[in-house]
């Protein structure tokens, strides 16, 4: 949270804040798996909408504050950014910076709690990785890939097409299953596997195209810096049951992870 807050000059101190808007964005246990994705994106944009006015309305004062006083980070930037003549609105600005400060956290502190599971439920692999380090990145891939932080992804068709042998109506709202898609068994040899040397590892947890996450190198650096730290700190670390997951549907990731230590 630090780094994030700090990349866009945005008070570190706030982090309670911050944490209170995520719990209030992603943690949201009524979620009904069957219900209509419109219908209940609609109820869920109403039950969240104060904290997202709260977090628009801190977003705006950090942004006029900056076009007071530029400084020289994302935000600044970002205000005097020119592409065509054109700039970004102080709309567009809090939209982005918000983005950013959401999933510029809550997704890495996501992969090094499940990482820390997947290292739990998979004894001597810790091991492995603290005799030779260089195996952390594709245990890091590995985790990301089983435990999907961003389960589904939704895209609407803008046209008619057809995927494999469905028919997709244009106008569609479509639920993608990430998820899914990391345990597909004609992409991944024994998919049920945790696997830290699987090469390669074309998970789709970042998205695809566009889209693809503007954050991966940013969070594959945090988690491997964090996991390194916490392996070589610790000979013998783990998980205190019960564990406190979020609800699955919403964020695969742990809510709260109790750690028994051994330096
Ligand atoms: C393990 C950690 C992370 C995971 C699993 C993750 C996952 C994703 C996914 C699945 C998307 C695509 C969304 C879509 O297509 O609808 C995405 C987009 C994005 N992510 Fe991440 N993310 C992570 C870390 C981060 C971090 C650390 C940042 C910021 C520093 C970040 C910023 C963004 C932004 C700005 C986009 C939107 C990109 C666009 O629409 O062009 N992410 N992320």
């Amino acid at each position: 949270m630090i780094v994030i807050a700090e990349l866009l000059g945005i008070p570190a101190a706030d982090q309670p804040v911050f944490r209170r808007w995520a719990d209030a964005l992603f943690d949201h246990t009524d979620v009904d798996p069957s219900a209509p994705v419109l219908e209940a994106g609609r109820e869920t944009m109403t039950r969240l909408a104060p904290t997202i006015r709260e977090m628009n309305d801190y977003l705006l004062d950090h942004i006029r504050g900056h076009r007071r006083a530029p400084g020289d980070d994302l935000t600044g930037r970002l205000l005097t950014a020119e592409v065509g003549g054109e700039r970004l609105d102080d709309r567009e600005i809090v939209g982005f910076v918000g983005l950013l400060l959401l999933a510029g956290h809550i997704t890495t502190t996501a992969t090094v709690g499940n990482t820390v599971l997947s290292l739990d439920e998979h004894p001597g692999v810790a091991a492995e990785l603290r005799a030779d380090p260089g195996l952390l990145p594709g245990a890091i891939e590995e985790s990301i890939r089983c435990r999907t932080p961003f389960p589904r992804l939704a895209r609407r068709s803008v046209i008619a097409t057809r995927i494999g042998t469905t028919l997709v109506p244009a106008e569609a709202i479509l639920q993608l299953w990430i998820t899914a898609a990391n345990r597909d068994s004609r992409v991944f040899a024994d998919p049920d596997r945790f696997d830290i040397r699987r090469s390669p590892n074309p998970h789709l947890s970042f998205g695809h195209g566009i889209h693809f996450c503007l954050g991966a190198s940013l969070a594959r650096l945090e988690a491997r810096v964090a996991l390194r730290i916490l392996l070589d700190r610790y000979r013998d670390i783990t998980v205190v049951a019960p564990v406190e997951e979020r609800n699955p549907w919403v964020m695969m990731s742990v809510n709260r992870l109790l750690l028994e230590v051994r330096s």
